[in-house]
């Protein structure tokens, strides 16, 4: 299972790669524009500076709605650096895009899927990742790892190439649950892979280990 981490803010990500199990980045406006960056020049030194801290795949979105500006932006953004994967959402012009970028060899990740269909359709247009956003059903009071489970059995019924991004994971348990599911890929907050860490139990026992060590030195 590969580890993303959805933020553009550089300390954060920084810190992530330097724990060593950072596999890429998912961004998109709305983090962006919390970090304070707009303007189209800041946005796209920023993809580069990410790009320059991690080795994975990097995802830039693309603003355009129509399959002529998702072209020209897309193409932009994959002449920024060999890391980035761009990001089409799922409307019509979107999976035509996709399409067009899977024939030219270029890599995508399309967003904004809140559906099996919607996710069939992303792969059949050869999409490089989906992300189904399963945060975002929770807060609808809709199952969001439910969509990852049929994800999973549609794309495992055809062996469609497609990599299933868990994405708008907000916590931890999010994490090991798409792990358990077969999600290849889980973008979240830094606190979601940190949590991984935590046990009580671990806690207590290096305790106690390090208390024992003391009274025999
Ligand atoms: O990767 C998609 C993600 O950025 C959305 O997350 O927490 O805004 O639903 P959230």
């Amino acid at each position: 299972m590969k580890f993303f981490i959805d933020t553009a803010n550089l300390d954060q990500i920084r810190e992530a790669q330097a724990l060593g199990v950072l596999d890429g980045v998912t961004t998109n406006p709305s983090l962006m524009a919390k970090e304070g960056i707009t303007g189209r020049n800041n946005i796209l030194k920023h993809y580069v500076d990410i790009c320059d801290i991690v080795e994975g795949d990097v995802s830039a979105e693309v603003i355009s709605t129509d399959f002529e500006g998702m072209i020209k932006e897309g193409e932009e953004l994959v002449d920024l650096h060999e890391q980035i994967v761009v990001k089409v959402p799922m409307i019509k012009d979107g999976v035509k895009a996709l399409k067009y970028f899977s024939d030219k060899g270029i890599r995508t990740n399309c967003t904004l899927v809140f559906s099996v269909g919607q996710a069939l359709l992303a792969a059949k247009a050869g999409a490089t990742y989906v992300s189904p956003f399963i945060g975002r059903l929770d807060d609808i009071s809709t199952d969001g790892l439910n969509l990852i489970a049929e994800i999973r059995h549609v794309y495992d019924n055809y062996a469609f190439e497609t990599q299933i991004l868990a994405a708008s994971v907000r916590h931890t348990m999010h994490v090991i649950d798409c792990a358990k599911l077969g999600a290849d890929v889980m973008t979240g907050p830094l606190s979601s892979i940190e949590g991984l860490l935590k046990h009580p139990l671990t806690d207590i026992g290096l305790a106690k280990f390090l208390a024992d060590y003391k009274k025999g030195n």
